[in-house]
C-alpha cells in the first residue's frame, strides 16, 4: 500500500452540550505515513483525546473523514471495527483502561488472544519480555490495582505494543513517569517507528516535543506542525 496510513481530511467535532454547541475540531487536515513518530500538542481542553477518538474510531466525526491503511474508518459500523482495531492499532488511554480483575500480564496477553497474534504459546513470554522493556517485569502476576499509576500506564503501553501494530496512539503516554521511564518509553516508541509503525503520541513533555521528529499544536480547532525551531516557544 502506498499513501499516508492515516489521513484526516476536513474532520470537525462538535458536542451538544448543556450551554450549547461546542466546536472542538473545526476541519483537521492531518497525513502520518508507516514510520512516522508525530506529536500533537496543544491546551488542556483543545481536543486532542477527541481527535485521536476519531482516528481509531471510538468516537464518530461531525464532518469530514479519517482513512486507516486501507480502511475508511469514517461510516464503517462500530461493530465492524473492533477486530480491524485490535490487529491495527494499538491504544494507550488516557486513563489506562487496563481490565482491573486480571492480572498485569494476563492485561498484555489479552490483545494477542482477542486478535489472535503470536503463537499461543509465545504469548506469555512476549508478553513478559514487553514489561520488562518497560521496566515493570516484577509487577507481572499482580492485578493493575496494585501499581501506582506511573507503573500502570507502562503496562497500558506494553498492551498496546502487545500485537506489533501498525498504527500505535498513546494519549499523553508519560504524564505520569519519572525522566528516566519517559526516555524509556520515548526509545521504544521511536524504534516502533523505525521498524515501521505509524506512531502518534499527545504530550505536554517538553524534552519530547523536543526530540520527536514531527510536532503539530491543535489550538482553535486547527492543527498545524511546529517547525523544531519554534518547539521552544510552546
Ligand atoms: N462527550 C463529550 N461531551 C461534551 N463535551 C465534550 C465531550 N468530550 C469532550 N468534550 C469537550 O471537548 C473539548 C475537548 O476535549 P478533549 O478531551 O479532546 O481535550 P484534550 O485536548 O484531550 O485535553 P487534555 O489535555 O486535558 O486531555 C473539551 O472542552 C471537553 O470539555
Ligand atoms: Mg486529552
Amino acid at each position: 500500500m502506498s499513501g499516508p496510513f492515516v489521513t484526516s481530511r476536513g474532520l470537525m467535532k462538535h458536542y451538544d452540550t448543556p450551554t450549547g454547541s461546542l466546536e472542538v475540531l473545526k476541519g483537521v487536515d492531518l497525513e502520518i505515513q508507516s514510520g512516522d513518530f508525530v506529536a500533537i500538542i496543544g491546551p488542556s481542553g483543545a481536543g486532542k483525546t477527541t481527535l485521536l477518538n476519531m482516528i481509531t474510531g471510538v468516537d464518530t466525526p461531525s464532518g469530514g473523514e479519517i482513512v486507516v491503511g486501507d480502511r475508511r474508518v469514517t461510516g464503517t459500523p462500530p461493530s465492524q471495527l473492533v477486530k480491524w482495531r485490535a490487529r491495527t492499532i494499538g491504544v494507550v488511554f488516557q486513563f489506562f483502561q487496563l481490565l482491573p480483575t486480571i492480572s498485569v500480564v494476563d492485561n498484555v496477553i489479552f490483545p494477542m488472544d482477542y486478535a489472535n497474534v503470536h503463537q499461543p504459546a509465545e504469548r506469555r513470554d512476549y508478553a513478559l519480555s514487553l514489561l520488562a522493556r518497560l521496566g515493570i517485569e516484577d509487577q507481572a502476576v499482580k492485578r493493575p490495582d496494585m501499581l501506582s499509576g506511573g507503573q500502570q500506564q507502562r503496562v497500558a503501553i506494553a498492551r498496546a505494543l502487545a500485537n506489533d501494530p501498525p498504527l500505535i496512539i498513546g494519549d499523553e503516554p508519560t504524564a505520569n513517569l519519572d525522566r528516566m521511564s519517559t526516555e524509556n518509553v520515548f526509545n521504544t516508541f521511536r524504534d516502533s517507528a523505525a521498524r515501521g509503525a505509524a506512531v502518534i503520541i499527545t504530550t505536554y513533555d517538553r524534552e519530547i516535543v523536543a526530540s520527536v521528529p514531527r510536532v503539530y499544536e491543535l489550538k482553535d480547532g486547527l492543527l498545524h506542525e511546529v517547525k523544531a525551531d519554534r518547539r521552544a516557544l510552546v
